[in-house]
């Protein structure tokens, strides 16, 4: 059976930087918290005007993935934050990259977890035979949902994106080698936004409540997040009779310096084999990760014949991991 590998990524970051020191100017909060807290340093916020569309189309347009926008039959983006809850984002990404229209396109929700996600999802369906190539993306506009008067959520997020091209390939052992994928249906009070969804539709007492904006129990989303990753990150290994010290680099989604810090010595895989970008873009949920694989990629980080291992967990609580050969 042919394999799902990844032939390009690409991806993008919005021009405005929004250091720790500028944030401290408007929310009661320091640098030296944010960063001792959680790594981050500085997040990048988009323009004016400037949508998760528009950013995961220049993620895609950089992809170095050798083909064109014609040969992709399938289009998945990950994201909790689309352009507007109707039509999916998909659809307007499609038509501004010039996508043929007998494209499959959907978006999926599995919040932070969402890339590995759509990673499963577009890999299966390519093994089904009836697809080709995929472009899959992680894009999000979280300043457009944050309170940014809650201090213990608006020092974390940031906006960007990142794509890859998948498409198959009859070399055994190579690309995706496999997935793990779950969810704790039962914390979803931990990280969520309570408003604007049928069951509490946006009502003007909602808004003067910002409760359209994400609301976050940091402390249980912290300790339930290593919990999972270590968990995702196990399971997988164990899937393919591998040890941890085997894994070339590790690209976990870039929440909070503190929780890679937690696998790495959960795993006992010294910090040198992980990923870290989460000082120069905060959380980018569904974008964090395509975003650091193309960043490792570009930076020689994975050479052919590597083992990388994703590890993701996000609202729901979701989480997921994901083996790959080069
Ligand atoms: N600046 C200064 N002080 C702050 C700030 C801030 N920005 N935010 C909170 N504080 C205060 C709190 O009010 C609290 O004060 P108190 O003790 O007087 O009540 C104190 O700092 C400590 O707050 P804690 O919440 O206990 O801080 P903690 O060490 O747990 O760190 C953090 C908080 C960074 C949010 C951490 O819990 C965390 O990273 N959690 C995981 C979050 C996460 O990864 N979320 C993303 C999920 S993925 C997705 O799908 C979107």
């Amino acid at each position: 059976m042919p394999s799902t590998v990844i032939l390009g990524t690409g991806s993008y970051a919005p021009e405005r930087v929004l250091t720790n020191a500028e944030l401290s100017t408007t929310v009661d909060t320091s640098d030296e918290w944010i960063h001792s807290r959680s790594g981050i340093r500085e997040r990048r916020i988009a323009a004016p005007g400037e949508t998760t569309s528009d950013m995961a189309v220049r993620a895609a347009q950089v992809a170095d993935a050798g083909v064109t926008a014609a040969d992709i039959d399938l289009l998945i983006v990950a994201t909790i934050t689309p352009d507007q809850p109707l039509p999916a984002v998909s659809c307007l990404i499609q038509h501004k990259l010039g996508m043929r229209t007998n494209t499959a396109c959907f978006d999926l929700n599995a919040a932070c977890s969402g890339f590995v996600y759509a990673l499963d999802t577009a890999s299966a369906m390519l093994a089904s035979g009836r697809y080709r190539h995929a472009l899959v993306i992680g894009a999000e506009k979280l300043s457009s949902i944050v309170d940014w008067q809650d201090r213990t959520t608006c020092v974390l997020f940031g906006d960007g994106a990142g794509a890859i091209v998948l498409g198959l390939s009859e070399q055994p052992g190579l690309g995706l080698l496999g997935t793990k994928l779950g969810a704790y249906g039962d914390c979803t009070d931990l990280l969520c936004i309570t408003h604007g969804g049928s069951s509490n539709p946006t009502t003007p007492e909602s808004i003067a409540a910002r409760d359209h904006c994400l609301r976050m129990k940091g402390k249980e989303v912290f300790k339930l997040a290593v919990r999972a990753m270590d968990e995702a990150a196990r399971d997988i290994l164990e899937q393919h009779q591998l040890h941890a010290d085997q894994i070339g680099l590790v690209i976990p989604h870039q929440a909070n310096l503190r929780i890679i810090e937690a696998i790495s010595e959960y795993l006992e895989l010294p910090m040198e084999r992980f990923f870290v970008n989460v000082e120069r873009y905060g959380n980018t949920s569904a974008a964090s990760i395509p975003i650091a694989l193309d960043e490792a990629r570009r930076t020689g980080r994975i050479k052919p014949g590597d083992l990388t291992l994703l590890v993701a967990f996000g609202a729901g609580l979701t989480y997921g991991s994901a083996l790959i050969r080069w």
